[in-house]
């Protein structure tokens, strides 16, 4: 269409619009969708920012720029300069006069966008996703997502924390050899990470607090809600930390999230459709239940028929368990001294009773299960050489953690957040899928 009319026309994104009432502005963007009642058209434009519905009277703009709204298609690319109005029966509070559109790509008729306002399946969308990531729910779970990611570095970076970036390709396993990916690193075997634990155990004990933030891959055949096999994940670690301090870390930690997507993203959470009254209650103390009295809550749901199998002490907790677990609960509940025996070879034993260990997982309130997982870390250099062979690791792999407990051992904790099972929870959201940009899952690897 028509040349934009003013060089000093300000270019204004769509969620400033309301401090530009009773201005004219320019919007670049894309056309989200198109109604039309008589002689009058309302074009929604979307920026990245927000979605704005434009008006456009047959009788008050030029012919041409009416004919080129008409027949605009969705999901063109237009510039449209217009005059931003109040008005308290359109969506958001105020609309756009428009009075000028040039459209930048126009997409033909011929082969429109394939996303449209209509229900499509998960399937479809998924092949989609690259497309899908416009539509305002997934826009909005993803600012909600940076928000998170931000909020996880502002808390640890005020409180002292270093951030330690740790190697993404390793020569061994940290949470247990079945779920690696390979890697042909030369002419020697390597792995994706599963986690950067280990690394920040030694910057750990440089630095005294640190943290991690990077990807993360689990080879699991899971194909369960909760399962990516590309995650991020937030690991902090802390010297001369006991389980106890780890605790806390996680409540403040969990809670100054929630709360911190309450205060800027609530908008967003709003768009999609999270209740927002059940965030507010997340704040600390939370919970904590022991292994002991978990086992004996999920014997008693059996008992009542609330769940299928009987629980048996020993055992760790499936999905269907950190379900139940986590439904009785209001805020995020801890639980702690699972038995050694099914969780991984780091953990330090409670010298209490050594056959469970100094852990804690930390299970989302509405059924949403694990977010956190972390322990105390094993400090004795003997007991550390006795557990790696105990689960058939090989030594010489870990002759540089070993080492760690060789100079200057100390009492040391740390936990991992999975960032996408935080953005399911605090988003509402039924699967992982949806909380990040291209999710990578079990036979899913386009686009
Ligand atoms: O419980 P995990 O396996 O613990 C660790 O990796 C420890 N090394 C962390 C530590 O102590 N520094 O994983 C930690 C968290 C889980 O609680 C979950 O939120 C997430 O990572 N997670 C996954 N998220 C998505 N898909 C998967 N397959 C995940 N596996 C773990
Ligand atoms: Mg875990």
């Amino acid at each position: 269409m028509s040349e934009p009319s003013q060089a000093s026309i300000p270019i204004v994104n769509i969620e400033n619009a309301p401090q530009h009432i009773g201005s004219t502005v320019t919007i670049r963007g894309w056309l989200y969708n198109l109604r039309e009642s008589g002689k009058l058209l309302f074009p929604q434009f979307r920026d990245g920012s927000g979605v704005i519905q434009g008006v456009v009277p047959k009788n008050a703009v030029a012919p041409e720029v009416f004919d080129a709204v008409k027949t605009l298609t969705q999901e063109s690319s237009v510039v449209v300069e217009g005059k931003v109005r109040a008005d308290k029966r359109a969506p958001g509070g105020y609309e756009l006069d428009v009075s000028n559109v040039q459209i930048i790509q126009r997409v033909p008729e011929s082969d429109p966008y394939p996303i449209t306002p209509k229900e499509h399946g998960t399937e479809f969308l998924m092949e989609h996703r690259h497309l899908w990531l416009r539509s305002q729910r997934q826009t909005s779970i993803l600012r909600v997502r940076a928000e998170i990611i931000k909020a996880v570095r502002d808390f640890l970076d005020e409180r002292g924390f270093t951030l330690t970036d740790p190697p993404i390709i390793t020569p061994a396993a940290c949470e247990g050899t079945t779920t690696l990916f390979p890697v042909d690193y030369f002419e020697e075997q390597a792995y994706l990470t599963q986690s950067g634990q280990l690394y920040i155990e030694a910057t750990a004990m440089a630095l005294g607090k640190v943290y991690s933030f990077g990807p993360t891959f689990r080879a699991e055949k899971s194909k369960t809600r909760r399962h990516l096999t590309e995650f991020w994940m937030v690991e902090p670690e802390i010297a001369y930390a006991q389980l106890d301090d780890l605790m806390s870390l996680a409540e403040e930690f969990i809670s100054f999230v929630v709360q911190r997507c309450l205060e800027h993203r609530r908008s967003d959470l709003h768009t999609i459709g999270r209740d927002i009254s059940k965030l507010e209650k997340i704040l600390p103390p939370f919970p904590r239940l022991s292994y002991d009295d978990a086992v004996k809550m999920l014997q008693e749901a059996h008992a009542k028929g609330a769940l299928e199998t009987k629980f048996e002490w020993g055992g760790d907790l499936g999905s269907p368990d950190e379900t139940y677990l986590s439904a009785q609960f209001e805020k995020p509940v801890m639980v702690h001294r699972y038995p050694a025996k099914v969780k991984a070879f780091y953990m330090e034993p409670d010298p209490q009773r050594p056959e469970l260990a100094l852990c804690v997982d930390v299970l989302a309130p509405e059924g949403y299960g694990e977010i956190i997982g972390g322990s105390q870390r094993t400090a004795n250099y003997d007991l550390l050489v006795k557990r790696i062979h105990e689960h058939n690791l090989p030594e010489a792999a870990f002759k540089w953690y070993i080492d760690l407990r060789k100079y200057g051992s100390v009492p040391h904790s740390g936990f991992g957040m999975g960032i996408e099972r935080a953005v399911a929870w605090i988003c509402g959201l039924e699967h992982v899928r949806e909380t990040i940009p291209f999710p990578r899952m079990l036979y899913k690897l386009y686009p």
